[in-house]
C-alpha cells in the first residue's frame, strides 16, 4: 500500500520558514561569516531551530554523541524521521545541505531534488543518495513513493518547492512547528496558496515549553 506524502517543517510564529536569503556559500565560508548578513541569518536560522539541537533523536541521527532531551519534541523529531521512506527537496534547501550536512547526510533513505541542474547520482555513506530530477515535481513525487514502498514520503522543503506540492493538491497531510520567533523578514511558508482549492483540517496538536507542533491533513475544495 502506498504511503502518504507529508512536510514537516519549522515556522516562526509570523510565518516564515527561513530568513532573507543569503548566498550559501558566504554562510559556509570562513570570509562570509564575518558579514553581517550571514552572521544574521545564522543567528535567525539558530533560534528558529533551537528546539531540535538538544534533542536526542537529533544528537543520535548527526552522531553528536550521547545524550539529549525527551519527550514531545523529541518523540515527533523521532517518530517523523522514522516514517519517512524517501524525500523530495528544492536545489536551494540542497545547495545549503551539501556544505553543511556532515559526510553520512541525516536522510538515510533516497531524496530526489528538484533543480533544472542535471547531476549524476551523488551517494553518501549511511544509505543517502542524492537524485537530481529534471522533469518535474510529478516526476520527482513518482520516483520518491517507488523508492519509499509502504513508507511516506517527506516533501523536506523548502518553500518554493512545498508550496507547489500543495496547489497541486499533491500533499496528504503536513505539520507546522510554530517556534516562538519573530522574523518579520525571510522566505513565507505559504506564499501563493491558492486558497480556494485548499481546505485544512486540524487533526493534532502536541505543546512542548519550547515550541507547538501542529498537524493538519489537507482535502481538496
Ligand atoms: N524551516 C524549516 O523547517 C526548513 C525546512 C527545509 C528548508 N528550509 C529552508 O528553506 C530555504 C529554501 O527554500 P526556497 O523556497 O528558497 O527554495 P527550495 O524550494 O529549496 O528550492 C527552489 C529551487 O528548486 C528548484 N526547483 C523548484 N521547483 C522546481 C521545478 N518544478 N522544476 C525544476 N526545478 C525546480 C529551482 O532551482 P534551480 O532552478 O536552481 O534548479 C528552485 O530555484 C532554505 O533556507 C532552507 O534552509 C527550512
Amino acid at each position: 500500500m502506498a504511503g502518504k506524502v507529508f512536510f514537516s517543517v519549522t515556522m516562526s510564529l509570523d510565518g516564515f520558514m527561513a530568513p532573507e536569503a543569503v548566498p550559501v556559500q558566504y554562510v559556509f565560508s570562513p570570509e562570509g561569516q564575518n558579514d553581517p548578513r550571514t552572521r544574521r541569518w545564522l543567528a535567525k536560522w539558530s533560534e528558529l531551530q533551537a528546539w531540535l539541537f538538544p534533542q536526542r533523536w537529533f544528537r543520535e541521527n548527526l552522531k553528536l554523541g550521547e545524550g539529549g532531551e525527551e519527550g514531545v519534541d523529541n518523540d515527533i523529531a523521532r517518530a517523523t524521521y522514522e516514517r519517512t521512506g524517501a524525500s523530495v527537496m528544492g536545489k536551494r534547501m540542497f545547495d545549503g545541505g551539501e556544505l553543511a550536512w556532515p559526510e553520512e547526510a541525516p536522510f538515510h533513505t533516497p531524496v530526489f531534488v528538484v533543480t533544472h541542474t542535471g547531476r549524476d547520482p551523488w551517494e553518501r555513506p549511511g544509505g543517502t543518495t542524492f537524485h537530481f530530477v529534471n522533469d518535474g515535481i510529478d516526476s520527482a513525487l513518482l520516483q520518491a513513493r517507488e523508492a519509499a514502498g509502504d513508507r511516506d514520503v517527506r516533501i523536506a522543503g523548502g518553500a518554493e518547492t512545498i508550496q507547489q506540492y500543495l496547489n497541486s493538491g499533491l500533499i496528504d497531510e503536513f505539520s507546522v512547528t510554530l517556534a516562538p520567533v519573530l522574523f518579520g523578514t525571510g522566505i513565507r511558508l505559504f506564499d501563493h496558496m491558492d486558497p480556494d482549492r485548499l481546505a485544512l483540517r486540524q487533526t493534532r496538536t502536541d505543546a512542548s515549553s519550547r515550541v507547538t507542533h501542529l498537524t493538519y491533513t489537507v482535502e481538496k475544495r
